[in-house]
């Protein structure tokens, strides 16, 4: 299969997700303020737009976004667990409770800073999806990866554990969001061409392990100092489906910057 030929063919069919990855910022007295600003300067929106900011934070975006077409809220982790005693953890179900659309698993930050593996993750997206928690999914290799030409491997190897067990129809409710380490918050962006590349790479390894049909319908995000002057190149090429966005998300213009390239 020619993955540009398919890519080509379907991507009218995936509609661009921008999401924004507040991380741990913005205090919440401080959330409605920029939420509010961020939508009153859209100007054109062909795109859904997710906003992930911390736990504390979800009840007020909830509030403001919940008439709001195309306008989704998202969490940035969870417990595989419905309820018990995990001290300091939130549940999938919790989260369903609040509305909450979309929940990040897998981010390079939570392997690197919290010991999370694809086995533990795995046990995340399934528990996520069974409470209807839509679920997107990190992977991206370091620089030592890429400079070793290992970057392919990897994803392969992160996606072959994190998706075990999981069925056709539960794909289609997951987003593989691709994040090369070395791009995140370094102010250095893939190339449009190294993002592309493994955007194809990746669509080609789920359709082997799906169906072409799963590949072609399943949206993949690039994330990695995503701003506004370099979205559109980005977001131009054929299956880069959207962008997880992590600081520029936290400024007005940015942020908005992006979601109009994207339309
Ligand atoms: P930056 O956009 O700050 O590089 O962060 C990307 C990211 O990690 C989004 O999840």
């Amino acid at each position: 299969m020619d993955p540009q030929n398919l890519s080509i063919q379907m991507s009218k069919f995936r509609k661009k997700l921008i999401a924004g990855n507040w991380k741990m910022n913005v205090l919440p007295s401080m959330a409605e303020q920029l939420v509010n600003e961020i939508l009153d300067g859209i100007t054109n929106a062909n795109c859904d737009i997710l906003f992930i900011p911390p736990f504390t934070h979800i009840p007020t975006l909830s509030t403001l976004i919940h008439d709001k077409e195309s306008v989704f809220i998202g969490a940035q982790n969870c417990h595989y667990e419905s309820s018990g005693a995990f001290t300091g953890e939130i549940s999938p179900e919790m989260l369903k409770d609040l509305n909450v659309d979309f929940v990040v698993l897998g981010h390079s930050e939570r392997r690197q800073y919290f010991g999370e593996n694809d086995k533990l993750i795995n046990q995340k997206i399934k528990s996520a999806l069974s409470q209807n928690l839509k679920v997107i999914y990190c992977c991206g290799e370091s620089i030592s990866e890429r400079e070793a030409g290992k970057h392919k491997d990897l994803i392969e190897m992160q996606i072959s554990a994190a998706f075990s067990g999981i069925s056709e129809l539960e794909l289609s409710k997951i987003v593989i969001a691709y994040e090369p380490i070395w791009a995140i918050g370094t102010g250095k962006t893939a190339s449009p061409d190294q993002a592309q590349d493994m955007h194809n790479f990746i669509r080609v390894l789920l359709s082997n392990m799906y169906s072409e049909s799963a590949g072609e319908k399943l949206r993949i995000l690039y994330g990695g100092s995503v701003k506004g002057s370099n979205a559109q190149e980005l977001l131009n090429r054929t299956g880069i489906d959207g962008a997880l966005v992590g600081g520029a998300s936290l400024k007005v213009d940015e942020f908005c910057k992006i979601i109009g390239a994207a339309g």
